[in-house]
């Protein structure tokens, strides 16, 4: 599962002016490795200034689309983005692992049920992935769609989004919110927060009866719209949130080196870890780096990409013992409780502690 592979761009499309998606070709020995599910992501890997650099990106296509692509926006100064956006062409090869990610739910052909995305931005990547599959897949079901952007101009993905409407006329709602482009109603004018939220729901959305909700966007959007929907009735576990923008949140503050007398006899823990259906095992300082980093610098070759607790790339089951997790932009609290941790966030708390990456 963690292993990448090369793979061939087989298209590269501008989609706005700074936004781009790209297209692999797969070849047919990696076929069922690179089946995804919808809203889930690719890390992609490459060498670029003689550093390697690893990013994430959503697949924005639907699982029976037979394509899988990804689209990268350009942020400042990012530079996977900017290579992806100026210089990456077709023929070209991208190290790639297989999808991974639980942005989604699992689909009824039998289903009537409706569902709500609230999306900023290029957080609409995972969600027109969902979106597509969904209404293709449960042909009984509906969906909404609040989508914010500054204006039309920017907006990713609209001319997809219209097609879907034209296919899907009675069962997709499109709802777009303009911060700087003027509309006739009102409630669609300014940004989606809590008090745009509030009013939405209040008069167009049937919170209660939502089967599941999808949000994607940063941080402050993603908590305002999930206390939203909490708010109108939905329970926490039909809320599915993923990060998503320019502005990730850095890596939380690591605990401070522990002091006293002792602490070189309880310093260290034993960590064993669980990978591609192999055990390593070894110790490591309570204090120090993360489980991945230690695991990593052991050889483990455990997966990661952000390494600030967003993109849930380096996601581990702990088997047995305690670890606790500096930052987490990525797990919500049930998921938690499961047992689920960010390895590249969490450090060894009990004397051993197991790690599943095959879970
Ligand atoms: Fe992204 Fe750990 S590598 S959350």
């Amino acid at each position: 599962m963690s292993r990448f592979h090369t793979l061939t761009v087989q298209d590269v499309r501008q989609e706005t002016r700074d936004a781009v998606s790209i297209a692999f070709a797969i070849p047919d020995e990696l076929k069922d490795t690179f089946r995804f599910t919808q809203g889930q992501y690719l890390t992609l890997r490459r060498e670029i200034d003689g550093e390697e650099i690893r990013r994430s990106y959503s697949i924005c296509t639907g699982t029976l689309d037979n394509e899988i692509r990804v689209a990268v926006k350009r942020v400042p100064e990012g530079r996977f983005s900017t290579f992806a956006n100026q210089s990456l062409a077709v023929g070209d090869t991208l190290e790639v692992m297989p999808p991974q990610g639980r942005f989604h739910t699992s689909l009824d052909p039998a289903r009537q049920g409706h569902y709500l995305a609230v999306a900023a931005g290029s957080g609409i990547t995972p969600i027109l992935s969902i979106i597509a599959t969904t209404l293709e897949v449960e042909p009984r079901s509906r969906f909404t769609l609040l989508y914010g952007n500054r204006s039309t101009a920017g907006t990713l993905f609209r001319d997809r989004l219209q097609g879907l409407k034209d296919r899907y006329l009675e069962r997709l709602n499109l709802v777009y919110i303009f911060s700087r482009e003027e509309q006739e109603i009102d409630l669609y004018n300014g940004r989606i927060d809590a008090g745009k939220c509030h009013a939405l729901f209040d008069r167009w959305v049937d919170v209660k009866g939502l089967e599941a909700a999808f949000l994607c966007g940063p941080l402050e959007m993603t908590e305002q719209a999930r206390d939203a929907l909490k708010a109108h009735g939905l329970a926490g576990e039909r809320i599915h949130r993923e990060l998503f923008g320019t502005t990730l949140p850095t890596a939380g503050s690591r605990p401070r080196q522990a002091t006293g007398v002792g602490q070189v006899d309880v310093d260290q823990a034993r960590v064993e870890v669980m990978i591609d259906g192999r055990r390593l095992a070894f110790e490591m300082p309570r204090d120090g780096e993360s489980i991945l980093e230690a695991g990593n610098a052991h050889g483990a070759e455990l997966p990661f990409s952000c390494q600030a607790g967003v993109c849930s790339t380096c996601l581990a089951k702990v088997e047995e013992g305690e670890v606790e997790m500096y930052a987490n932009y990525a797990l919500e609290d049930y998921e938690i409780e499961a047992g689920l941790v960010l390895s590249c966030q969490c450090r060894p708390v009990s004397d051993t502690v197991i790690l599943n990456f095959d879970h």
